[in-house]
């Protein structure tokens, strides 16, 4: 894929969240051109597929290395959150193995954690440092952005970037935006930097969250734009202003959240774990119920953004209102 250099760290980190990087060869650079290898075609617009050589890194990865000890894994997630590799396993039994692996073959990863999913209202994981530093904090790099996070006090996920990106790009000049379940800001900061907005309000009920994203704000000199508030949704709502757009990445619970939502926002960025054979069901579902409450809405972009479970996938959903 041939990519004009001023967008290649935004394409390459898209090819690599949609699984399409091909892995262990060399990226190319020609003049302002830059070349991705890719798995397959992909269209991306302003960029285009070529043919051409790309030189093979022969690193050894972490399966090559478990390979050596005799150990096969059969699903293995891994995320990289700054330098903590956070691992999920169906056997927990060759954890160590695994994490040993990962660390020997990845220099830049100093602690790995064992993931045990995410828990209760903050959406915190419950991890287990399994190999290196017993330091759960970090600083986690994406697009320029600059982010702390403690994987086990706080939500944060790098597989929501090209998710954020999307955000970002819907988000008009002198824009106000909500973001209700802010986590350490990520969304905010993404929009802080991307568009041009008046003012974003980052709404957080856990105080870790809230304390990691006044550091972010401050840390990526986005103080005159983003205001951290510590509270829960429901309540702080009603003392802010309309606003343009509001952001509701609360999987699980958001759709209890949709009211308060409706009141104050004209755009909505609407997150929910649903079944997949469900989603058309689900949309329209949600149109009726926000008419019901009185107001007009029309379901814009829907997009699968992740799986949860065999059954179940995570949707973002772009609700327009428009107020009776
Ligand atoms: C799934 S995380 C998303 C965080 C962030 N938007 C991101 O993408 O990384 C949801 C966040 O909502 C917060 N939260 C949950 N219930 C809340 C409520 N009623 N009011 C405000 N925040 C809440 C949690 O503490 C958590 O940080």
């Amino acid at each position: 894929m041939i990519v004009p250099k001023e967008r290649a760290e935004e394409i390459r980190q898209k090819l690599v969240d949609d699984g399409v990087m091909l892995e262990h060869t060399k990226v190319r650079r020609e003049g302002d051109l830059v070349y991705f290898p890719v798995k397959r075609q992909v269209h991306i617009e302003g960029c285009a597929m070529g043919s051409g050589e790309f030189e093979i890194i022969r690193r050894k990865s972490y399966d090559d290395a478990l390979r050596e000890r005799g150990i096969h894994i059969d699903s293995i997630s891994l995320d990289l959150i700054g330098d903590i590799a956070v691992i999920r396993l169906q056997e927990e039994s060759c954890a160590k193995e695994v994490a040993q692996a990962i660390m020997e073959t990845n220099p830049h990863v100093r602690t790995v954690c064992l993931d045990r999913g995410v828990e209760d209202d903050f959406r915190v994981r419950k991890v287990e440092v399994v190999a290196g530093e017993r330091n759960t904090e970090t600083i986690h790099r994406e697009h320029g952005i600059r982010m702390k996070v403690d994987v086990a006090r706080v939500y944060f996920s790098p597989r929501l970037s090209s998710e954020r990106m999307r955000v970002a790009k819907k988000i008009e000049h002198n824009a106000t935006v909500i973001d209700m379940f802010a986590g350490v800001a990520p969304f905010c900061l993404y929009i802080a930097k991307f568009s041009h907005p008046k003012k974003i309000y980052a709404i957080d009920k856990n105080p870790h969250a809230v304390r990691y994203a006044r550091e972010n704000v401050l840390m990526n000199k986005k103080e005159d734009i983003i205001e951290v508030i510590e509270g829960d949704a429901r309540d702080v709502m009603g003392r802010l202003p309309q606003a343009d757009h509001i952001i509701m990445n609360l999987p699980h619970q958001s759709h209890e959240y949709l009211p308060h939502a409706l009141q104050k926002g004209k755009h909505i960025h609407y997150y929910e774990i649903m079944e997949k054979e469900r989603i058309e069901e689900r949309v329209r579902q949600i149109v009726k119920e926000s008419a019901q409450e009185g107001y007009s809405v029309n379901a814009g972009e829907v997009r699968v953004i992740g799986s949860y479970s065999p059954s179940k996938v995570k949707v973002a959903m772009d609700l327009e209102v428009k107020h009776f």
